[in-house]
């Protein structure tokens, strides 16, 4: 029997739609492994009511198929489904972990990275690598279509998670067909930024580089309050702020020292508009581990 604890992750972050993502210190699921004829999956945990116990279904179902590693799987769910924190990358993710330590399969964390994207297509409709990136590899990592390039960082984050549910499906559903040069050219701008911050691990360069005029506008009108809680933010000391992953959670980079503020202020922003949640105070952290 194997155990793996994968961390929640944020993808995107603003400027790099569907390649940039990050590892989160907290939360995370807890995945358990064992050998077995058929692959049978157990879902306990937070939003274990929504997620599907058929292998046909389930994330880590596709991904014990591409390991041709049937599994008994329990999954214990830290991670919000719906949320924009990688819920089903994060199960993938601890799958082809532990699924690769139980058969002794011998592939590199890299390696895991398409078979765990595999399973995101499952839920998601399309194999996106940039939350299971960095739940497998840790740190801040940029997916691309021929591998991960992963980078240790350490920056203070703040992770705001909303009682509302946006499903990956509807927010692709609004991201326009194209984009106009001078947008492009600033975005390209910002991500280039963002990156550098995160090699010299400068949540000033970091935050400055989060902004996204293509993809973000339009998402954010399908979260209550986005525009209040981001204005919140600003006003207590992030240096960015945006939608994490396909939201709705939000993303708030930041120095230590305002980080506690800036989730009181983000919290009190959202019940300003009469919404629930919940703040994650974290920091970009390691990828999947096995107890
Ligand atoms: N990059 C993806 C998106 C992440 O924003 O749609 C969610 O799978």
């Amino acid at each position: 029997m194997v155990t793996v604890r994968a961390p929640a992750t944020s993808a995107n972050l603003g400027s790099g739609f569907d390649v940039f993502g990050a590892a989160l210190g907290r939360p995370a699921d807890v995945v358990r492994v064992e050998k077995a004829d058929r692959t049978t999956i157990e879902v306990t945990g937070v939003g274990s009511q929504y997620i599907p116990e058929d292998p046909d279904k389930n994330t880590v179902g596709a991904v014990a198929e591409a390991l041709e590693a049937p599994a008994h799987i329990e999954i214990d769910k830290g991670v919000r489904p719906a949320s924009g924190l990688g819920s089903s990358a994060a199960s993938a993710a601890a799958a082809a972990v532990g699924l690769n330590e139980l058969y002794d399969r011998g592939l590199s964390r890299e390696a895991l990275v398409p078979i765990a994207a595999e399973g995101e297509a499952v839920v998601s409709g399309a194999a996106h690598a940039d939350n299971v990136a960095p739940s497998i590899m840790g740190g801040f990592t940029i997916a691309r279509e021929d591998g991960v390039t992963a980078v240790d960082a350490s920056i203070p984050l703040v992770t705001c998670l909303p009682e509302i549910v946006v499903s990956t499906r509807d927010a692709r559903g609004v991201v326009p067909d194209g984009a106009r040069m001078e947008d492009v050219v600033e975005v390209v701008g910002n991500a280039a930024t963002l990156a550098v911050g995160m090699a010299r691990d400068d949540p000033d360069l970091v935050g400055r580089g989060m902004d996204d005029s293509i993809v973000t506008p339009a998402r954010a009108e399908l979260i209550t309050g986005y525009e209040t809680v981001t204005s919140a933010a600003f006003d207590a000391g992030a240096t960015g702020v945006t939608i994490s992953g396909a939201g709705p959670a939000v993303i708030a980079a930041c120095r230590e020292r305002d980080r506690q503020a800036i989730a009181g202020t983000m919290l009190d922003a959202f019940d300003d508009v009469g919404v629930d949640a919940r703040a994650y105070q974290t920091a970009i952290g390691r990828g999947a581990e096995i107890f």
